[in-house]
């Protein structure tokens, strides 16, 4: 949410920015700016609107001098979508440029305080407010200054900042938001993600929370809240530019679909050795999980949807209470937790506010917290008493599709490996599913191989007003997934049920043409689910279906079937997803829509 970049060296500056801030623009797109220092002054310019605005008026950044600055896309909070309110901002005489990514809890407070004492406000951000305290306790040391406004502001900020006086430096600091340090040769940069200084370098360093980082052109010195200096590890990127670039495909959303067999294999493969699932990377011992008497999940979004599916195998196989949570609704219900609650966090991302909030409050009531992340280093994983990485790769489009498939993939290794140590998996069906983990990647593959089949449905559905995705059991927990992937990227509305339960109050929205995506690929709930689809077509609705190979009948109720190939009932979802993802990415691309970057959202939501 919101992209920071920073570069000081020998390099004209701007240029180097927008080019970073471009790498950036899923993080926020409603404007961009950059503010440069030319040794006398900063030169700020800034756009409504995405940074292709921003990259026409300054001809790409050549047009703005200086050797070094900050830039920063942004996704609304405080304040609404508009050049004024668009980083970076300035304090009142000029002397100090702020780039904010977080929210400053108090700001009104503070505002107050500030315009009570003279000082004129020209935005509705939060961020000015940053701005106009350095300004107001400049002290002429620009480290001290920073430590003496970090205990004022509450919330959390991953700032980059500017003193007019000290062109040969920025300041970076960090509470609560990422924020990376890019260590080059006679050049280093500030980020808030890895891809927007990767075609530079891939040597950083990542700040703790209420840690500095002052920046210059040759040295880069890392500090505490006291100003004492903290010795930093250096962290070498692995993964290459290729892996955030599209690499020919038109959006990032659709190559990361095709890259699912391998962010699936990827994430299973280190983890299977000799027939059995080895999560060695986790401290929690078989005792410890023998001793839960339940499993309290929380995430947001799409990984609140693969929580959703857990529960339904976590309490198939194991037959312990599973509770899965919206995160931004745990903390405010007093959940019944303690430690005998084990809690599992997923997010791709590991910044996501809501979702580090729900894991703080649950290691508050006791309870043990592994978190399953896409992005190594950050908050949630850090801060989980253990962490399972995905090894999906960046993932770039807005849209989660191969985390999502990834972390399905967690899902399934742990319901096997904690099903084995209580003893409720035969050594039979232990075999199955290690088998039909290992051969997910080709299955996935099989069905990405029918993309032009599905671009050919979707092609004759994108127009339809509304849209249901119903399913049961597993299916049901499927379809919520299904309908977000639609509704976020093609703004067709949609809705998800629990197809027994449109009988009760929704059926009445099924009119001639409505389109209903039933999901029936639970063979158990196979004859009732073709009831459920029954009553919606009597009622005009327009049924698509997707089920497993072999199910014939349900060619008889529908207009149109999407087969997936068989797996155990567990795993179905990992097949079952990939059509849904096609069909909403071209189903949003017949309508023209902006498919990477939706409106109003932004990957990775770092605020409450
Ligand atoms: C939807 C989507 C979001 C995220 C949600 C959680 O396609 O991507 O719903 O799943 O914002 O994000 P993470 O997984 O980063 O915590």
């Amino acid at each position: 949410m919101c992209g920071i970049v920073g570069y000081i060296g020998d390099e004209q500056a701007a240029p180097i920015l927008i080019k970073g801030l471009e790498k950036l623009k899923y993080r926020g797109y409603d404007s961009a700016g950059v503010c440069t220092n030319d040794g006398e002054k900063f030169i700020v310019e800034k756009e409504k609107g995405k940074i292709e605005v921003l990259q026409k008026y300054t001809d790409d950044g050549k047009n703005i001098a200086g050797n070094a600055g900050i830039g920063h896309t942004r996704w609304a909070t405080h304040g609404e979508p508009s050049k004024i309110n668009a980083h970076p901002h300035l304090s009142q005489s000029e002397s100090f440029a702020v780039v904010h990514n977080g929210i400053i809890e108090n700001y009104m407070e503070l505002k107050q305080e500030l315009s009570e004492k003279g000082i004129v406000f020209c935005s509705s951000t939060d961020t000015e407010v940053i701005a106009q305290l350095l300004e107001y306790y400049d002290n002429g040391d620009l480290l001290d200054t920073v430590t003496k406004i970090m205990p004022l502001m509450k919330g959390s900020y991953a700032l980059g900042i500017m003193y007019k006086e000290k062109p040969d430096e920025i300041i970076a600091v960090r509470k609560g938001s990422p924020l990376i340090i890019g260590i080059g040769e006679n050049e280093n940069y500030l980020a808030s993600d890895v891809p927007a200084i990767l075609d530079k370098t891939r040597k950083i360093y990542r700040l703790d929370n209420e840690e500095i980082a002052v920046i210059k052109r040759d040295s880069i010195t890392v500090y505490d809240a006291e100003k004492n200096v903290v010795e930093k590890p250096v962290e070498t990127i692995e993964w290459s530019m290729d892996a955030a670039e599209k690499d020919g495909y038109e959006h990032f959303m659709l190559k990361e679909i095709m890259e699912q067999p391998k962010a699936v294999h990827n994430t299973i493969a280190e983890r299977i050795r000799d027939g059995r699932i080895v999560l060695d990377e986790i401290k929690l011992t078989p005792e410890q999980i023998r001793n839960f008497d339940k499993i309290n999940i929380v995430a947001c979004g799409s990984a609140y949807h693969v929580g959703v599916v857990a529960k339904y195998i976590f309490e198939k196989l194991l037959r312990k209470p599973v509770e899965v949570d919206v995160a931004s609704e745990f903390k405010y219900r007093d959940p019944i937790i303690n430690e005998k609650t084990l809690t599992i966090v997923i997010s791709q991302s590991g910044e996501t506010a809501d979702t580090k909030e729900a894991m703080q409050e649950a290691q508050k009531k006791g309870s043990y917290a592994v978190a399953i992340v896409n992005v190594v280093g950050s908050a949630i994983a850090v801060g989980a008493d253990d962490v399972i990485y995905t090894l999906a790769g960046p993932e770039i489009a807005v849209a989660t599709t191969k985390a999502y498939s990834a972390q399905l993939a967690v899902i399934y290794m742990m319901a096997i490996y904690f099903g084995d140590i209580l003893g409720k998996i035969s050594e039979q069906d232990y075999k199955n599913y290690v088998s039909e983990l290992l051969a997910l990647p080709e299955k996935i593959q099989l069905i990405l191989d029918k993309t032009e089949d599905i671009k050919n449905t979707a092609s004759k559905l994108f127009a339809r007003k509304d849209v249901f995705f119903i399913g049961r059991n597993i299916d049901y927990a499927l379809s919520l997934e299904g309908s977000l992937k639609l509704k976020e990227i093609s703004y067709i509305h949609s809705e998800a049920y629990a197809a027994g339960e449109l009988k009760h109050g929704t059926i009445s929205l099924i009119e001639d043409g409505t389109l209903v995506i039933a999901l029936s690929t639970y063979d158990d709930l196979g004859e009732k689910l073709q009831s459920n689809i029954k009553e919606v077509q009597s009622r005009g609705a327009y049924v698509l279906g997707i089920g497993c190979e072999g199910r014939e009948s349900l060619k008889k109720c529908t207009k149109s079937v999407i087969f997936i190939p068989k797996t155990c009932d567990i795993m179905l979802p990992s097949l079952a997803v990939v059509p849904m993802q096609i069909l909403a990415y071209y189903m949003a691309r017949f309508k023209g829509c902006e498919i990477d970057t939706p409106r109003n959202l932004a990957k990775s939501v770092t605020v409450e």
